[in-house]
């Protein structure tokens, strides 16, 4: 199926970890450009290593970008502009946790959770909305979690974030349908790294600083109705199917698990 991302171009935050690697690479796959920002640029720039490789058509550059940081945020989008011209899809996919129960965390804790998951969400979006508004729309895709949906265990602030997100993007959509923008929210299930080599420094999955053993990980695929452990290609499908003007264009403020089955929101 032709998802029509020839001379698109996207841009995918955390671009250069597990999930981000491969929506970014899937992205380039399809032939689109590709921006990666990234805190940790060098590991990006082995993602555009592999994503050249792929010589599918696209181009694809990474900026060197802190989400948390509305300056750093808009320098970055322009940046893609000046690269590309117009920028057709986002995708927030920034994000941080590490499981505690509420009781143990600190106020320290919940600014960093809060600031990396929702307002780093906030400054993409906000900085992307007139460009997208000046261009006859554009899509927004935000990566949430099944935590959102189930109060999940050791993931108080963190759910409460992706929960945010949900209703954020479902506002966005409602308030800038008219413009072209459609915006949309993702949900994945439990989802590990490949190798060791598909993540970078800063990510959650780097000595297991989230948190997650191999005992807990049985026990988690147990819980899912399919009965196996999410693999980051199973979301990046989803994000670039969404992303997609051609074949999404007529869904907008929708929430999508991508779990095995974990949630079912009907
Ligand atoms: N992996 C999972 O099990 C899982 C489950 C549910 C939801 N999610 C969500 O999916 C998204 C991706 O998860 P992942 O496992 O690939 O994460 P990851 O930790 O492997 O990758 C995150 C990437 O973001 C970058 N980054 C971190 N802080 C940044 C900042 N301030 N500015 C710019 N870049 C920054 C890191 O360098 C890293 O490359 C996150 O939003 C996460 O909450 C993941």
């Amino acid at each position: 199926m032709d998802l029509g991302y020839k001379d698109k171009a996207v841009i995918v935050t955390g671009g250069g970890s597990n999930i981000g690697r491969a929506i970014s690479l899937t992205f380039a796959g399809e032939g689109a450009n590709v921006v990666i920002a990234e805190i940790d640029p060098s590991q990006g720039e082995k993602v555009a290593k592999e994503a050249d490789a792929l010589k599918a058509g696209g181009k694809t550059i990474v900026t060197q970008c802190d989400v948390t940081d509305l300056d750093s945020v808009s320098a970055m989008i322009q940046k893609a502009i000046d690269e590309f011209g117009r920028v057709s899809a986002l995708v927030n996919n920034v994000g941080w946790d590490q499981l505690m129960l509420f009781t143990e965390t600190t106020p320290d804790f919940w600014d960093k959770i809060i600031s990396i998951n929702y307002k780093g969400a906030l400054n993409c979006t906000k900085a992307i909305l007139t460009h997208y508004i000046d261009n006859n729309g554009g899509s927004i895709v935000s990566m949430s979690s099944d935590a959102s949906r189930m109060g999940e265990f050791r993931e108080a602030v963190y759910g409460g974030c992706k929960a945010a997100i949900n209703s954020f993007m479902k506002t966005i959509a409602r308030e800038n349908g008219k413009f072209g923008v459609r915006c949309n929210a993702v949900c994945p299930g439990v989802t590990i790294p490949g190798s060791s080599e598909d993540v970078g420094e800063q990510s959650m999955w780097a000595d297991r600083q989230i948190g997650f053993d191999d005992d807990q990980l049985e026990k988690i695929k147990r819980a899912y109705p399919l009965r196996k452990i999410g693999k980051p290609q199973d979301v990046a499908n989803t994000v670039v199917f969404l992303s997609s003007e051609l074949v999404a264009g007529h869904i907008t403020g929708q929430v999508v698990s991508v779990s095995g089955g974990y949630s079912m929101v009907g």
